[in-house]
């Protein structure tokens, strides 16, 4: 552990003077501080462009942290950006945890506490709060920040990591990260832990590592270790679920990562696209778009639309670059429908899209197996993907605790749509030769079924 007594193992900013805003009060200048730190943290105290702090519950990420920035708010002018996600109010932010560790740290006098920020009196440094999704031009147009806290970062997605490192650009700029692993595909995982850019420290912490770990919280992590010994090392030793529990494709999805296969892909447009689609009645739909070839699949989109109309959909479809050569579609959209009397194929081949439709006699738990057999020759555009991706991972059945077995049908939650409309692309014999938008699809001569 490394405390304050001992000045001459901190780096200048802190033992330095700062030019105080006000010589002639004496409660704002230049003092030592307390900023007691386990020694994993230390080297947040030197330069990087990253440093990251990870692992399980009250392993002193978010005290250490603090501690540390508000340091250095108080050594030198520096702009720092608070910034999760999403953030609904400021009490959801580290507003909180920073005026606390303000007052513990003997600094209330030199700090304003604004209701949205944080001033420094003596150095003139400003802490601001934002979540990230809700605010990419504002986040774009930010000036002059020198310091990123991104707390709860496992939520931080990858287009909002693709807004904000780059306006994050400062001469000598850092960003430091904390959060507890969630998932082995969520972005923050893959991006800093799995392939961490130059210049990054990064340290994995737990609650051995932290000498202030509170009883309550030792409480709720022995009944947590006695119940699930699965739910402890998640949560308490900050080890990233992998195989989920009763997730049918987790294993093969861990695969798509670790083999490379899930990449930057763009349309080849030699070969046509094979568009496969899951209707929601009132909830989502879901379309894959694929292009085969004798070796490979590669599955270069996969949009979500909600509450959007077939004619809507189809519009979009028509925009998109791409050259069609099938649009797989479940047998349930032959089905006429009370009220019009057409089904909607019907309606979509009114407007231009001619369905094939997904063999009915292969039952759901077969498809699940051609799944299987099929993923492991697919790759994956992993921006375009991003959220399939994580669906295919996380699609399940569900263990019955009672009984001691797994059901026998997957749970419908917001990944069925994801996993069903694409099992209907694995199960369906594909058609890879072009065929004009509209036509009928002809299976003669140039196509391949699998
Ligand atoms: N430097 C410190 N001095 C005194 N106590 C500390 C210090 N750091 C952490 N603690 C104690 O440990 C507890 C957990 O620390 P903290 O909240 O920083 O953990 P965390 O890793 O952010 O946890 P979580 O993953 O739950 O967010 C704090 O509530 C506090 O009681
Ligand atoms: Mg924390």
């Amino acid at each position: 552990m490394m405390d304050l007594v001992q000045p001459e193992k901190l780096p200048q900013w802190i033992t330095g003077i700062p030019d105080p805003i006000y010589p002639e009060i004496p409660q704002l200048q230049p003092k030592l501080l307390d900023i007691t730190l386990i020694d994993e943290l230390t080297p947040f105290l030197d330069p990087y462009r990253y440093k990251i702090a990870y692992g399980g519950r009250g392993s002193s990420k978010s005290w250490g942290i603090a501690r540390m920035l508000i340091a250095r708010a108080y050594a030198k002018r520096e702009k720092i950006l608070c910034c999760r996600e999403l953030q609904g109010s400021i009490e959801e932010s580290v507003h909180a945890l920073l005026e606390d560790q303000i007052s513990r740290m003997g600094l209330t006098s030199a700090f304003e506490i604004q209701a949205k920020k944080i001033t420094c009196l003596t150095t003139g440094s400003v802490f601001l709060f934002e979540g990230i999704h809700h605010n990419v031009t504002k986040i774009k147009s930010m000036e002059g920040v020198t310091l990123v806290w991104a707390e709860e970062a496992e939520k931080i997605s990858k287009t909002s990591w693709d807004t904000l490192t780059p306006t994050i650009r400062a001469e000598d700029s850092e960003i430091w990260i904390s959060f507890n692993p969630d998932d082995d595909l969520d972005e923050t995982w893959l991006r800093f832990v799995e392939d961490p850019p130059p210049r990054t420290y990064s340290v994995s912490i737990n609650f051995h590592q932290n000498p202030w770990f509170p009883e309550v919280l030792r409480e709720e992590m022995m009944t947590c270790k006695r119940k699930s010994y699965d739910d402890y090392e998640h949560i308490w030793l900050g080890k990233p679920r992998r195989a989920m529990k009763g997730a049918y494709y987790s294993e093969l999805m861990s695969d798509v990562w670790a083999e490379g296969r899930a990449l930057n892909l763009p349309y080849d447009d030699t070969m046509p696209v094979i568009t496969s689609w899951d209707l929601g009645w009132a909830d989502s739909t879901v379309i894959w778009f694929a292009q085969v070839s004798l070796s490979e699949i590669r599955i270069i989109n996969c949009i979500e639309f909600k509450g959007t109309s077939l004619p809507g959909m189809v519009k979009t479809l028509k925009e998109m670059p791409y050259q069609y050569s099938q649009h797989i579609l479940p047998h349930d959209v032959a089905i006429h429908e009370l009220g019009s009397g057409k089904s909607r194929k019907e309606v979509l081949s009114g407007l231009g899209i001619q369905a094939t439709i997904a063999p009915k006699s292969v039952s759901v738990i077969d498809g699940i197996y051609a799944v299987k057999s099929f993923l492991p020759r697919c790759y994956f555009d992993k921006t375009k993907c991003e959220y399939g991706l994580k669906a295919l991972k996380r699609y399940r059945t569900k263990y019955n605790e009672d009984r001691k077995v797994f059901d026998n049908k997957p749970f419908h939650d917001w990944t069925s749509d994801f996993a069903d409309a694409f099992r209907y692309l694995a199960i369906t014999p594909h058609e890879t030769g072009f065929s004009k938008w509209g036509s009928a699809i002809d299976y003669g001569t140039g196509s391949k079924h699998i």
